[in-house]
């Protein structure tokens, strides 16, 4: 009987989402080359800056290694035809930079090339539209080497690489995506070292900042020239930032963080400016404000599409105190002056996460508010959750917290663009799951599952759970464009 109420749980759902989604609306699931390719040296890649991460000792939770990670390398012809079963109507998808330019500069890998163009051929022929990023984190180790996105020279080798995929696939790739959440990159990576290359500059890290941006702009460009046929964008990821009491000092430090978390990358793509820092803020900031306008004006080029990652919000309180949430930070955030509140009144994932639909639509109508017209059609590039799942499975795992929070995450951004929402005048384009399967998730290693399909990280057997099926069930019942 409560198996017979869930499913009919479900089935409810299901109807109330697909009479509501556009025929034209994409629904897809996303994922990055590092976290499930393995195949670290396979056909001439080289190494990147996370391999050198992740093979030094305590950075990654267990020492567990992404030598294999899904193996889906030597697994793409099964994983796609998973995803045809799955019956969605994009895949985002991230290139490896050190498969195409090994060395980080130079003629690229010609072996590296081939791997995409038979992924993009194999998606095609399957129904499903490919959607590539271009820097999903796995920057070349030779550039690593010479400081990175610390180096403003990394921009100029990312353009090399965004030409020469562009080349290669520009003809068949629909949507192209220059950088993922340059956020993570600058804080986790550059300021705090928890995410490689595993530096702990803090505010000196802001650099990383502009040369990404400026990374971003000069890949338009290289696209664009390369005659590429699909739309080009970017994803930022999006925390929206409430301060935890009315107090001026939580309220001035919400303000700070929003710069830190969103602003000083989504306002210099947007807007063609950095946003000003409160006054007493203004001397960390201070490389930024001394930009070029021509940079700039790089970064500020027409994007077809804004990707907006959005996975929680967070709340903040001034002075030093225990990180009550999100857990999975905490090694991090015992590094910053401030910490930041719990949510009491929202359940957590796996990784102490609050899960906060409603803050997706609030968002939606808050980057409106801020960016206007400046504001291009967005797809919600990711969007997704990890919970504690076993590591061996026999058939489908009912993971009913996912299934809850897909569905409200896509009933509140449906709800809020729909005609009368509180975001309605924000075109939505699509919505992205992350992720199609369990993966490499970073420094937390295997041990946060956020995939639609089970993987045995011993047997590498791919196993759908309850919320595939569910989604699966979504793209039938909907009506559909084509
Ligand atoms: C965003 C990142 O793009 C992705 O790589 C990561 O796995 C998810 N967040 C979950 O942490």
């Amino acid at each position: 009987m409560a198996a017979h109420n869930a499913d009919a749980g479900l089935a409810a759902s299901v109807q109330n989402l697909a009479g509501r989604l556009r025929p034209d609306f994409t629904l897809g699931v996303a994922a990055a080359a590092f976290q499930i390719e393995g195949a670290l040296a396979a056909d001439g890649r080289g190494p990147s800056g996370w391999d050198a991460f992740a093979a030094t000792p305590g950075n990654i939770l267990n020492g567990h290694s992404p030598e294999v990670a899904c193996d889906h390398y030597n697994r793409v012809p099964e994983d796609v035809a998973l995803m045809h079963e799955l019956g969605i109507d994009s895949y985002r998808f991230s290139i490896s930079w050190p498969r195409i330019h090994p060395e980080g500069h130079g003629a690229a890998n010609p072996r590296g090339l081939d791997f995409y163009d038979r992924l993009v051929d194999l998606l095609l022929a399957a129904g499903i539209s490919p959607m590539a990023t271009l820097y999903h984190w796995d920057t070349p180790l030779p550039l690593e080497r010479h400081g990175g996105w610390m180096n403003r020279a990394t921009a100029e080798r990312f353009a090399e690489y965004a030409a020469a995929a562009g080349k290669r696939l520009g003809d068949r790739v629909a949507q192209w995506v220059t950088l993922n959440e340059p956020v993570s990159v600058t804080l986790n990576g550059y300021a705090l070292g928890v995410h490689a290359p595993g530096r702990d500059l803090l505010f000196k890290a802001l650099p990383s900042v502009h040369h990404q941006l400026l990374g971003h702009g000069l890949a338009v460009q290289a696209l664009r020239a390369a005659g590429v046929a699909g739309t080009i964008g970017v994803t930022n990821l999006h925390s929206p930032v409430r301060p935890a009491t009315r107090r001026l000092a939580d309220r001035l430090l919400a303000k700070v963080c929003d710069l830190v978390l969103n602003r000083i990358y989504a306002d210099p793509i947007l807007l063609g400016r950095y946003p000003a820092p409160p006054l007493a803020a203004r001397p960390w900031f201070r490389f930024l404000s001394r930009t070029s306008d021509d940079d700039l004006r790089l970064i500020s080029q027409p994007l077809d599409f804004y990707g907006v990652n959005y996975y929680y919000p967070v709340r903040v309180a001034a002075g030093q105190g225990p990180t009550d949430t999100p857990a999975g930070n905490a090694q991090a955030m015992a590094r910053v002056p401030f910490h930041l509140a719990a949510f009491p009144e929202y359940a957590t994932t796996g990784f102490g996460w609050p899960v906060a639909p409603e803050h997706l639509g609030i968002l939606l109508r808050e980057l409106k508010d801020r960016y206007g017209a400046a504001l291009p059609p967005v797809y919600i590039t990711e969007s997704g959750a990890s919970f504690p799942e076993p590591e061996h499975v026999t058939g489908p795992i009912a993971d009913s917290g996912r299934i809850d929070y897909l569905a409200h995450h896509l009933d509140q951004a449906m709800n809020a663009t729909a005609p009368g929402g509180i975001a309605d005048d924000v075109q939505l384009l699509g919505y992205f799951v992350w992720t199609f399967m369990d993966n490499f998730e970073w420094a937390a290693g295997y041990s946060q599952r956020f995939g639609l399909v089970h993987v045995d990280f011993e047997t590498l057997k791919r196993t759908p759970k309850k919320s595939f099926y569910w989604l699966q069930a979504l793209s039938r019942a909907r009506a559909r464009t084509a």
